[in-house]
Parts: C-alpha cells; sequence; structure tokens
C-alpha cells in the first residue's frame, strides 16, 4: 500500500527521502515522487514505475534539508507521472503526500470552484489546492482544511514559506514520527526510519503533528494539544536487512526456528503445565467464563485464525469460529458478553481487521489482539493481546508472522485448555511439544531440496488443488494463498472430504493435488481421498507426519515432516508449503518479494 516519509533536519534531504521509499518499497507501489524545498522553492519530481525510474528522472541531486515522499499504489486513477504523489497546488506553495481516500472529494472540488486546473486525477490533489486558499498559521491552515475532509487520511504537507516545518497527520491510516539528534522524519511505516532512530511516536487517528529540525508538537483536530511519549524500539535496522539472501521471504522462512522461539520465549510456565500470557488482561475467573471465541483477520491472518480456531477447539473444548473481519463487521454481528474476540495482524495496521476491532468494542465486547507490529494501531487499541514477536515482516507474502501466529495460538489453546479440563500430564506434554517447534522447524528447512524439485516438476500447471480435513484444511487453505500470490499459479484448497462434491471434476493428470496428511484420527480417510484422485490420473504430493506406507505408494512425492504433537504438526506442514510456493516462484522467475497487484499492510478497505 502507499508509504510516506518525510525529513526535515541537518541531513540533506534527499538521500534520506530515497532510502526512506526504497525501505518503503516492500508495501508495494506502482508510482513514487518526492518534494523538496530547495532554495526557497517546491522542486518535485515524480514518476511511474519503480524508483529506479524515479531516480533516473533526476539529473542533478536536489538541494534541501526538508522534504516529502510517496509511494503510490493507485486507487483514484492509474499509476502514472501526473498521479503519483506529491501534488502540489497551483502556485507550488504547498506539496501533499496522502494515505488514503477522500470520499467528499467532488463536493470539496464544487468548493475550489471551476478556476482550479488539476494536473491528476487523484482525490489527494484537492488537499493541495484547498491549503492555497488558507490564509495564516501552516498547522492551523492543515486543521481547516481537513476538518472539511470525509474520508481516511495519513498525510504529510510542506509549505515552501515555512521551510523547516513538516505538518503531518492522521485519520485511519498510519503516520509515526521518528526523532532523530537535529533532525525529526515521520513516516506511514517504521522500515523507513529504522535507519535514523529507534524513538518513535504513533500518532492516534483526530492528530496532527508540526515536526522541525529540533522540535515538534502534537495536536488534536480540536487545537487542544495532545501529550505523547517516545517509545524505544529496539534491534530494528538488523531485521530490515535481507541478510545476504536472495529475497526477503527466503529469509524470513529460513528465520522461522528463530521467529518461534521468540514467540515462545518467557511465555512457557513448567510449574503449572501452561502458558504465561501476561498481556492478555484475563484473570482465571474471567478465562473460565469464556463461552465462546471468534477469531477475526484477513488473508493469511484469516486462515492463522482457522487454524487456531481448531486448536483451541480441540484443546479448550469451547466453540470456536473464525471469519473474514471485512464480512463479520458489515452483517451487524452480535456480540456476547461471555464471548472473546481475537483480531490477528501481522501489521496491526489491516483497515478491515481494525474496524472489525472498532465495530466489536463498541458494542461492549472484548477484544484480544495476536499482533506482530509493536505499537501498532490495533496492538494499542485491543483490550489485552499477545505479541508475535517475529520481528518486522518485509515480504508481501507472510511467512513467519504466519507461523508465529499459529505458534501463538498454540499458546493461548494451552492456556485456555489448562484452565479447563487439560491435565497436567497433557499440559507439559504441549509444553515439550512447542519447546521442540523451533529445532522441528529448522528440520523441515532440511527438506528445501526435495521441496525444490517438487516445484520444478510442476511449476508449469495451471492449477492445482490443496486438500486437507479438519486440523489440516487451515493449512491447506494457506498453502494454496502462498502459491497463487507469489508463483501466480491458479490454487484453491477445499476439504478433502469435499473433493467428490465437485471439484474432482477438474482433477486430471495436469492438476497437481497436494494433500495434507497430519497423523490424526481421519489420516485413512485423508488417504482415502488421495486414493480417488490416483483413480482419475491426478498427481499427488503428501505432505504428512505419518511413516504409513500406503502414502509412499500413492504419492508423486512424500514431504515428510517431523512426527510432533497434534498442536504444532501443522505449522511444520506450513513451512513445507511456503518453500513449495517459494520455489515455484522462483522458477518461473516471479517477483517474489512484490508480488503483482499485492501490497503488504492493507491501510484501505
Ligand atoms: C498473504 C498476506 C495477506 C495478509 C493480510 C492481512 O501472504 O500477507 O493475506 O495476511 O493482508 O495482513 P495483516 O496480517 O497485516 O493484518
Amino acid at each position: 500500500m502507499c508509504g510516506i516519509i518525510a525529513y526535515t533536519g541537518k541531513q540533506t534531504a534527499m538521500p534520506v527521502l530515497l532510502d526512506g521509499l526504497k525501505r518503503l518499497e516492500y508495501r508495494g507501489y506502482d508510482s513514487t515522487g518526492i518534494s523538496i524545498i530547495s532554495r526557497k522553492r517546491i522542486k518535485t519530481v515524480k514518476a511511474a514505475g519503480k524508483l529506479n525510474v524515479l531516480e533516473s528522472k533526476i539529473d542533478t541531486p536536489i538541494t534541501g534539508h526538508c522534504g516529502i515522499g510517496h509511494t503510490r499504489w493507485a486507487t483514484h486513477g492509474a499509476p502514472t507521472d501526473e498521479n503519483a504523489h506529491p501534488h502540489v497546488d497551483s502556485a507550488k506553495r504547498f506539496a501533499v503526500v496522502h494515505n488514503g481516500i477522500i470520499e467528499n472529494v467532488d463536493a470539496l472540488k464544487a468548493i475550489l470552484g471551476d478556476d482550479i486546473t488539476y494536473t491528476s486525477e487523484t482525490d489527494s490533489e484537492v488537499i493541495a489546492h484547498l491549503l492555497a486558499q488558507h490564509e495564516g498559521d501552516f498547522i492551523d491552515a492543515v486543521r481547516d482544511v481537513l476538518a472539511q475532509i470525509i474520508g481516511t487520511y495519513g498525510l504529510a504537507v510542506i509549505d515552501q514559506q515555512n521551510p523547516d516545518q513538516i505538518v503531518v497527520a492522521r485519520n485511519g491510516s498510519p503516520v509515526i514520527l521518528g526523532i532523530g539528534d537535529g533532525e525529526m522524519l515521520a513516516a506511514s511505516d517504521m522500515s523507513a526510519l529504522s535507519r535514523y532512530t529507534n524513538q518513535v511516536i504513533h500518532l492516534d487517528d483526530g492528530e496532527l503533528a508540526l515536526i522541525e529540525p529540533e522540535s515538534f508538537k502534537v495536536v488534536r483536530m480540536d487545537a487542544t494539544l495532545a501529550h505523547k511519549e517516545a517509545i524505544t524500539l529496539s534491534n530494528q535496522a538488523a531485521n530490515y536487512d535481507r541478510g545476504g539472501h536472495p529475497h526477503y521471504l527466503y529469509k524470513e522462512i529460513v528465520d522461522q526456528p528463530e521467529t518461534a522461539q521468540q514467540t515462545i520465549n518467557g511465555r512457557l510456565d513448567e510449574r503449572f503445565s501452561t502458558a504465561r500470557l501476561g498481556g492478555l488482561n484475563l484473570s482465571a475467573r474471567d478465562l473460565i467464563g469464556i463461552k465462546r471465541i471468534t477469531i477475526l483477520g484477513c488473508g493469511s491472518a484469516l486462515y492463522a485464525g482457522m487454524a487456531g480456531a481448531s486448536m483451541i477447539e480441540s484443546l479448550a473444548r469451547i466453540p470456536v469460529v473464525a471469519e473474514p473481519a471485512a464480512e463479520f463487521r458489515y452483517r451487524n454481528p452480535v456480540i456476547e458478553q461471555d464471548s472473546l474476540y481475537i483480531v490477528v495482524s501481522q501489521s496491526g495496521e489491516t483497515f478491515d481487521s481494525l474496524a472489525a476491532l472498532r465495530e466489536v468494542q463498541r458494542k461492549g465486547g472484548f477484544v484480544l489482539g495476536i499482533v506482530n507490529s509493536v505499537g501498532s494501531t490495533i496492538a494499542r487499541e485491543v483490550d489485552g493481546g499477545i505479541y508475535m514477536h517475529a520481528g518486522p515482516e518485509v515480504s508481501v507474502a507472510s511467512t513467519k508472522a504466519y507461523t508465529s501466529m499459529l505458534t501463538a495460538f498454540a499458546l493461548l489453546a494451552l492456556l485456555l485448555g489448562r484452565s479447563r479440563d487439560v491435565s497436567p500430564q497433557l499440559g507439559t506434554s504441549i509444553i515439550n511439544e512447542l519447546k521442540a517447534l523451533p529445532e522441528n522447524i529448522s528440520k523441515v528447512l532440511t527438506l528445501e531440496t526435495d521441496i525444490a524439485k517438487v516445484a520444478d516438476r510442476y511449476k508449469n500447471s495451471h492449477s492445482a488443488f490443496f486438500i486437507g480435513r479438519t486440523n489440516g484444511l487451515p493449512i491447506a487453505l494457506e498453502g494454496a494463498q502462498k502459491l497463487k500470490e507469489i508463483s501466480y499459479i491458479h490454487a484453491e484448497a477445499y476439504p478433502a472430504s469435499e473433493l467428490k462434491h465437485g471439484p474432482l471434476a477438474l482433477v486430471t493428470e495436469e492438476t497437481p493435488c497436494i494433500v495434507i496428511l497430519p497423523d490424526d484420527d481421519l489420516l485413512p480417510k485423508t488417504i482415502s481421498s488421495m486414493e480417488e484422485i490416483k483413480a482419475r490420473s491426478g498427481p499427488v504430493i503428501a505432505v504428512t507426519s505419518s511413516d504409513s506406507k500406503r502414502i509412499d505408494k500413492l504419492a508423486e512425492a512424500v514431504l515428510r515432516v517431523p512426527a510432533s504433537g497434534p498442536l504444532t504438526q501443522p505449522i511444520l506442514m506450513g513451512v513445507v508449503l511456503q518453500l513449495l510456493a517459494y520455489h515455484s516462484a522462483v522458477s518461473l522467475g516471479r517477483d517474489v518479494d512484490q508480488p503483482r497487484n499485492l501490497a503488504k499492510s492493507v491501510t484501505v478497505e
């Protein structure tokens, strides 16, 4: 999604802005631009395409110490040079970068009148023209204009007449201030700030900030001052490095033994054979009072939620459903006092997940977050939660965060199970299972060569099926999602039991079927589904923790994960499917880290 970087301070702004844009690239974008106050004038360069196109348009470096930059992911208007941000008013006094959507753009254009010549098709350009019609203080002018806007924004504005100052504002789209030494930054995402500072302030909706090299102030839309505390982030910059790996996605896959360990660290309570999750803000009495759980998320976070639902329901015997956050909030959901709601999100900024969270809270429901991004909006607004501690995830396709979501759910299932009927003996065995998880993920990573061979063999397939049952189904869904999003091979996931109710019609010798076979009670039934596929000449790739010889007989390839307990075997199988998608994408020459049409952190509806 769109990204913002803003800089004012002792350094020349241009390299800082370009570096910031580079770090925002991972969010997905189709045009870029920068505006810098240089020799008392605003200089703007913008370009459709990737950052190198913008760089090639800058013949001589732009001087100046204050500027803004943007990566745009087209919503209103095609990705063209004109539609790229920043946008300026006719006199080029103000330059604006904007993330979000202005819903009343037509009404605002009517207010501006017919004399304005618009240079783009974007909604954002009106902000610059509206500012040009305001007299007075810079921040007050921005506040007055924002008061007229219906919609969402994260934005940054520079003013030729206040050459050291930047005004940023937030309503529904993140803005973070970075406090440096003799310099101040602002960005839509920590990744753009991490090289310059670890002292950050998250703006809340309805707040604006005026930043100058040595100072900043945050005000609300009613002009009252907001007191904000900076938070210190640890070891951020290293996490944005590819560490010598060919892709961020690969790094994030192979880092998983460590990142899963980070999710578990300090959370196993061996004395009481349970999990220690201090951030839930739920007493033991609250825990036993929970009658139902609804898990909400989007995309891979939703599939992680489905896996979590299965873990919690089977262990704690609480009815749990997982639903797409956007659908949930629009169907006027019934919120119950004895239900627990859980929002799952890597970024903590996904618009639909945040909106669902607010809808539940508005109706009096208690919401936990399972979130990766520290200090993100969802993390700040939930009533309690579990941080994944997986470190920043840069590649658009989620891998390590997804695995940490499942790991966090396993911890929660253990806690809820032990607050009910799970015995200390079973609790201890789950603790041992969780302790073994990082090592078992390392063992799965040793299957890489075999997985790459399978990927290479089937890379030219037009379509693939992923099937599984109960615990295996959410893993199949995520496996299909990963394959389609990064390799562009069409993939569908089905409950294995549903195959003969329709999709079997599509199975031919050209359709690889990836079958998820945890070593559980349903194993014989899933093996029967393999037989059905085999009978239609469909190639079967088995991902299993079972040593059944029948599987070897029926499958073209068997990818065997280490034997482990019921909570973690789906996690291990998920890692196999990540590597399968990765190697399929690489062998097809895809842009693995920035797949087409996709964006990281979807901050619009
Ligand atoms: C897929 C993927 C997306 C995200 C989804 C939710 O690989 O990354 O489907 O899972 O957009 O994002 P978060 O977890 O940030 O809320």
